[in-house]
């Protein structure tokens, strides 16, 4: 496959060299029926790219602007495999002896981009991006890689901004930079990591963008229609109303997802819909969690609700500062000293409930107990002060899979089971907190987390399961099976790597060795990795001390 990309590679530029002599040339400009111009470069330069791609590969329709134009329409529904080229992307900068126009060939797989190629003569720059090796540009001759850059939801760079149901949602982001650019350049600015969102509402066609979606994808971006659903080629007619396109997948999602709305444009209803009864999923250091009004049973048990989750096991109640603890619990001197000396923190701790508490009784399914923990997140914080009452809340995931850590796995978890979903990135401790049972004359360990405290009792599983009914031994699971302290995966499974290992890991959890590290990524690679490609998932072994306890521990559950 790697000739015809270099194959098509070739063509775009023998195509790019044809138009700049005309370019250079006095040339004619006619009108099409939609009033926009063609030149002859348009036509020479297509039928060099036709003649060239059959060629290639004689079987494979072409699907080209100039001989739809001349009523030469492909029937592409059924065929697996077909070339999409745009000769000169951008004619009316051509025609105004403007810069920015391209020449773009694509090859559709089963209506999916699997092979783009853009060229910009005038500058002399190659776009290549394929499934099949790995994307990259010529600029001036020098080849260099092509990768889009992280975005920061406190600036995301965009380019254009007009009215569309995705401009109506980035409204409500910090936005950086605004980029213009004409023609397929766009696609190419993002895959070269200037831009993290584009958005356009006016029409366009499949050739404007099938070769600017296969580079975008060969970086792990995707282009979507004015539904933002992810673009399936070969369609009849061959225009969109509008599209809009992303460097990842995950920033898709933010805008696919209606209910996921940035923490600082939603904060404040974020705090009504507490109050008012609704769930409310909110960032925590530690994971999402799935909020609810912790006076309020209603709300309670809308949570049990949406999670599947079973009634007896108890929930912990999030609070804001020490006034809210002391309306909650019974305060002995061992608590008091670990409050003051690790709140905030991924810790909760399991106390005696006050009688008079205004506190729902779902919360302790009936016990005497009740788990109380003040995250060390400022929008967890800020959300419990603004709703002015305290948080119920279990990680915001359905009932025995992995928890979430972004809010975009909230989404995929729960849908609109969530009223919000208050995005805060990705969380930094990355595993649930340390749970530790206050009410007896030792502290005992119930789960492990980030926090370590000393002298705690360990308890074996079943008096585990007795005590913190949430631990049941098989949890926190992705769907296919994980098999841990393994040195190199067995055929079909991925492997999760972690410091050095003899085989090459599909992922490393830390390549440095580091154990906080490794805790923050372990759900969010779990998560990437338990996507219908690999049989099983092999974990290489982790080191036990510190928070790696609680990697094992979380391990142990999931490969169970
Ligand atoms: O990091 C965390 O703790 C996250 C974030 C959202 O704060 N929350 C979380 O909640 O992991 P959840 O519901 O997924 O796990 C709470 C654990 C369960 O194992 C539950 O059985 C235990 O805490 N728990 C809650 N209340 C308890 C109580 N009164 N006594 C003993 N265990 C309790
Ligand atoms: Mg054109």
């Amino acid at each position: 496959m790697r000739s015809i990309q270099d194959k098509v590679a070739e063509l775009v530029v023998i195509a790019g060299k044809e138009i700049m002599k005309i370019y250079d040339s006095n040339f004619d400009v006619e009108y099409k029926k939609d009033n926009s111009p063609v030149t002859k470069a348009d036509k020479i330069a297509e039928k060099i790219i036709t003649e060239g791609l059959l060629e290639i590969n004689p079987d494979y329709p072409v699907l080209g602007e100039e001989a739809v134009s001349a009523g030469q329409i492909p029937k592409l529904e059924n065929e697996p495999y077909f070339w999409v080229v745009d000769a000169i992307d951008g004619t009316n900068s051509f025609v105004a002896h403007g810069e920015e126009f391209t020449v773009n060939i694509a090859l559709i797989e089963n209506k999916n981009p699997v092979l783009g190629v853009i060229y910009w003569p005038l500058k002399d720059e190659l776009f290549i991006g394929s499934i099949y090796s790995e994307p990259y540009c010529i600029i001036k001759g020098k080849r260099q890689k092509l990768a889009v850059k992280d975005y920061n939801i406190e600036k995301l760079d965009i380019i254009t901004n007009r009215t569309s149901k995705v401009a109506d949602k980035i409204k409500e982001y910090k936005i950086g930079n605004v980029f213009r650019f004409n023609s397929s350049i766009k696609f190419c600015k993002m895959a070269q990591g200037l831009a993290d969102v584009y958005i356009r509402d006016k029409e366009i066609n499949e050739w404007d963008i099938a070769a600017g979606d296969a580079i975008l994808r060969s970086v792990g971006g995707v282009t979507c229609d004015y539904e933002n659903n992810p673009v399936k080629y070969g369609r009849y007619p061959f225009d969109f109303k509008g599209i809009s396109a992303y460097t990842s997948f995950d920033l898709w999602q933010k805008f696919h997802f209606a209910n996921i709305r940035p923490y600082y444009s939603a904060i404040d209803d974020a705090a009504n819909l507490i109050k008012k009864g609704h769930l409310v999923a909110f960032p925590t250091e530690t994971v999402y969690g799935l909020g609810a009004n912790a006076f309020d049973d209603k709300a309670v048990a809308k949570i049990y609700e949406a999670k599947n989750r079973p009634t007896f096991n108890p929930l912990i109640v999030h609070v804001a500062d020490f006034e809210m603890i002391k309306e909650l619990v019974e305060l002995n001197d061992a608590a008091i000293k670990i409050i003051k000396e690790y709140f905030p923190a991924p810790l909760t701790i399991v106390l005696k409930k006050k009688a008079n508490s205004k506190i729902s009784e779902l919360l302790s399914c009936g016990g005497d107990t009740l788990a109380i923990r003040m995250p060390n997140n400022k929008i967890a914080l800020e959300l419990i002060k603004k709703a002015g009452v305290p948080i119920a809340a279990p990680s915001a995931n359905k009932s025995g899979s992995v928890s979430p850590v972004t809010a975009e796995h909230v989404a995929e978890s729960l849908g609109d089971k969530v009223d919000l979903i208050l995005d805060g990135g990705r969380c930094k401790v990355g595993l649930e907190s340390t749970v530790v049972d206050l009410t007896g004359e030792k502290p005992v360990l119930l789960r492990a987390g980030a926090v370590q405290i000393p002298n705690c009792l360990i308890l074996n599983e079943e008096q585990k399961i007795k005590k913190a009914p949430g631990m049941l031994k098989s949890h926190y699971a992705p769907s296919i099976p994980l098999r841990i302290n393994a040195d190199k995966p067995r055929a079909g499974e991925a492997f999760l790597g972690f410091g050095k290992t003899d085989f090459n890991p599909t992922l490393n959890l830390s390549s440095k060795g580091d154990l906080i590290e490794a805790a923050a990524n372990l759900f969010y690679m779990i998560r990437q990795l338990d996507n219908g490609k690999y049989k099983g998932i092999a974990v290489a072994p982790i080191p036990n001390e510190g928070i790696g306890g609680a990697i094992n521990d979380r391990l142990k559950r999931a490969s169970i």
